[in-house]
């Protein structure tokens, strides 16, 4: 995009999202709320009723480098989850994960993603997602924790530890935008299903040298908790 555009973009979403009074109390009713699946596939799957939240994941996707392939491996991701609920209805909401990452991956380094809230009216934080060791036993599953902030706080129930149900490749530009995917719920009481669509960056270079660093890659997506 070019800068003007740019520009227009981040001020017309800024009046949306600032001319919505229910960013003032986060968490609008979300039974309108459509997650929008690619039709030429059945590996997700719609749920038949609406969303408990609809949320906006600014973060990092973290990859290490595998010596004997020498292609970059995911050990996690990390992300501020944003409440977008009371977007639903506007025009913004197909596009707010393409603003999101223009801010985000214009942020200085250090700066971190909570600070992108401020940006675009601050909508309200809802949350964080990261990973956990799995309480399978094996490797790290991901988290959607709202147990620190938001509503939420305070409640140690609120959270949902996610174990990968479904996984398309994202519907444009795959080898920049990471899978959409499906989970279902592990362990936690916020919610049964996740679902992470609209991604906009995430993923790794196609190779990396022996060696390499850990490496962390912006991102955002839609998370939609059902
Ligand atoms: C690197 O990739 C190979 C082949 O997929 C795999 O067997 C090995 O466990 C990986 N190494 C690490 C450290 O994950
Ligand atoms: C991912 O990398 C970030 C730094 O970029 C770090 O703060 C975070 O702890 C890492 N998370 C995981 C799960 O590796
Ligand atoms: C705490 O969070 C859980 C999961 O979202 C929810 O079911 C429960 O009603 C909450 N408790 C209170 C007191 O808000």
């Amino acid at each position: 995009m070019f800068p003007l555009q740019l520009l227009t973009v981040f001020a017309s979403a800024a009046l949306l999202v600032s001319a919505s009074p229910a960013f003032k109390d986060p968490c609008c009713d979300t039974s309108a709320a459509k997650l929008d699946l690619p039709s030429n596939q059945n590996a997700l799957v719609t749920p038949t009723t609406a969303p408990l939240f609809v949320t906006l994941g600014v973060g990092v996707q973290n990859y290490t480098c595998n010596a004997s392939t020498l292609t970059y491996t995911s050990i996690g991701a990390v992300a501020a989850l944003f409440d977008i609920s009371c977007l639903d209805k506007t025009p913004v909401f197909a596009y707010i994960q393409t603003v999101a990452f223009e801010f985000w991956s214009a942020l200085p380094a250090g700066l971190a993603a909570t600070s992108i809230g401020s940006k675009m009216g601050a909508p309200g934080l809802l949350g964080f997602h990261y990973f956990v060791p799995s309480p399978t036993g094996t490797g790290i599953s991901p988290i959607w924790d709202f147990t620190s902030t938001g509503k939420f706080a305070g409640n140690s129930s609120a959270f949902v530890i996610g174990s990968k149900f479904g996984d398309i490749a994202a519907p444009t530009d795959s080898a920049k935008n990471v899978d959409w995917l499906e989970l279902k719920n592990l362990q936690g009481s916020l919610a049964s299903k996740i679902f992470r669509i609209d991604t906009v960056n995430g993923q790794p270079p196609t190779s990396c040298a022996a060696g390499s660093a850990d490496i962390s890659i912006k991102y955002t997506a839609k998370y939609f908790l059902y």
